[in-house]
C-alpha cells in the first residue's frame, strides 16, 4: 500500500495543527485530515491564557499549563516570523475582581484600590470589594493565532485534505489506514468529537460569547483582563471586547440562547459598567472537549501506531504549544514526565 505521509493527524483544530506543525518543522512527512476549519473550538474559545485566574489547583494539569504558557513568547514568535502574521499575543495580566472577601483570602488579596490601579479609569462595578492580580497570566487572539498556525503549516509544507470522514472502523484495524491513506503513526486530535471514533470519555460543553466593539478612535476601556465569576471580559488592542462564557453540558446542541446572552451581558455590566454602551458585534457558540478530571488526554492508544492528543476543556489555546512540543517528543521517543497523569487509561483505574 503506497504511504499517504508518515504522520497522519486526525482534526485540523488548534491541537492537531499545532503538533502537525511541530512535526512538519522536526522533518517529518504530515498529512492533516479534517472536515472543516469551522467548527473548531479554536474559533470559539476567548484566548485567555490563564492558569492562575483559572485557579487550576496545583497538580499535573497546573504544571501543563505552566509550561504552555512558559512556552507561548517563543513559539508566537516563530509563528510571526513564518507567516508575518500577528497572533495578538499579549502579556496583559489578568485581574480576578471579586464581590465578597472570602474568609480564606490569600495574602496576594488586593483592595478595591489596589485593584483600579491597574486599570487605565476606574471602571469597575461599584460592588467590587477587591480581587487579585495575577500579572503573568494575559491572552492570546485565539482566531488570529488559529490563522497563523493554518498558514505556517501550508507553508511548511503540512499536507492538508479537509471534508475527510474517518471512522471508528477505521480505528479499530490501522492495517488499512484511515479512509484508505496509510501512515507509520496517527494522531487522534478530534476534540469535542473524539468519541464518534474512539471510546474516550470526552463530551461536548458548551460555550456561548458574545462581542462588544469599541468605535475607531476611542480608548480601550480595558488593558488587562476582568475574569469573575462565572464571566470574563477580553479587550483585543483592535477594540474588540470578547465576553465569555457560559459552560453548558446540552450535547452539541448548537445556538445562542437567550439566557446564555443575557447571563453574560448581566454579569459583564455588573462587572464593568462601561460596557453597556457598545455596540454588539457578535454572539457565537462553541464545544469544549471536556474530560472528567479537566485533564487532556495524551499519549499512546492501545494500539502503539496511535497517539492521542484529545480533551483539552477549557485550555486548548493555552496547551496547544506544551501539547505539541510534548506529541511531537513522543515521536522521537522521548517520553515526557506528564504523560503519565495524562494516559487514557486513568479512566480504567477502579
Ligand atoms: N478557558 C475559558 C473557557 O473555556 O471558557
Amino acid at each position: 500500500m503506497t504511504k499517504a505521509a508518515e504522520v497522519i493527524v486526525i482534526g485540523g483544530g488548534i491541537i492537531g495543527l499545532s503538533i502537525a506543525l511541530e512535526l512538519r518543522w522536526r522533518g517529518l512527512q504530515v498529512l492533516v485530515l479534517t472536515q472543516d476549519y469551522q467548527t473548531a473550538a479554536a474559533n470559539a474559545a476567548a484566548g485567555m491564557l490563564a492558569p492562575q485566574a483559572e485557579e487550576i489547583p496545583s497538580g499535573a494539569l497546573l504544571d501543563l499549563c505552566t509550561l504552555s504558557r512558559s512556552l507561548y513568547t517563543d513559539w508566537t514568535n516563530k509563528l510571526t516570523m513564518a507567516t508575518g502574521l500577528d497572533t495578538g499575543y499579549w502579556e496583559c495580566g489578568i485581574l480576578a475582581p471579586r464581590y465578597e472577601r472570602p474568609t480564606d483570602a490569600q495574602i496576594t488579596w488586593q483592595s478595591r484600590a489596589e485593584l483600579v490601579g491597574h486599570l487605565p479609569t476606574d471602571n469597575l462595578g461599584t460592588e467590587v470589594v477587591g480581587g487579585y492580580w495575577f500579572d503573568t497570566d494575559g491572552q492570546v487572539d485565539n482566531r488570529a493565532l488559529y490563522k497563523s498556525i493554518q498558514v505556517a503549516a501550508e507553508s511548511a509544507g503540512v499536507r492538508v485534505q479537509t471534508g475527510v470522514q474517518v471512522t471508528a472502523e477505521d480505528l479499530q484495524d490501522l492495517s488499512q489506514g484511515v479512509a484508505g491513506l496509510v501512515a507509520d503513526r496517527y494522531i487522534l486530535a478530534t476534540g469535542a468529537w473524539s468519541q464518534d471514533l474512539l471510546p474516550v470519555p470526552v463530551v461536548p460543553r458548551k460555550g456561548q460569547l458574545i462581542a462588544l466593539q469599541v468605535p475607531h478612535g476611542e480608548d480601550l476601556p480595558l488593558n488587562t483582563v476582568l475574569f469573575g465569576t462565572e464571566i470574563y471580559i477580553v479587550p483585543r488592542r483592535d477594540g474588540r471586547i470578547v465576553i465569555g462564557a457560559t459552560s453548558e453540558d446540552v450535547g452539541f446542541a448548537t445556538g445562542n440562547t437567550a439566557e446564555g446572552v443575557q447571563g453574560l451581558f448581566d454579569r459583564a455590566i455588573r462587572l464593568c459598567p462601561a460596557l453597556a454602551k457598545y455596540p454588539v458585534v457578535e454572539e457565537w457558540w462553541g464545544f469544549r472537549p471536556a474530560t472528567p478530571d479537566e485533564l487532556p488526554i495524551l499519549g499512546y492508544s492501545a494500539d502503539p501506531r496511535l497517539i492521542l492528543a484529545t480533551g483539552h476543556y477549557r485550555n486548548g489555546i493555552l496547551l496547544a504549544p506544551a501539547t505539541a512540543q510534548i506529541i511531537a517528543d513522543l515521536l522521537f521517543d522521548q517520553m515526557h514526565p506528564l504523560l503519565l497523569s495524562c494516559d487514557y487509561r486513568r479512566f480504567m483505574k477502579q
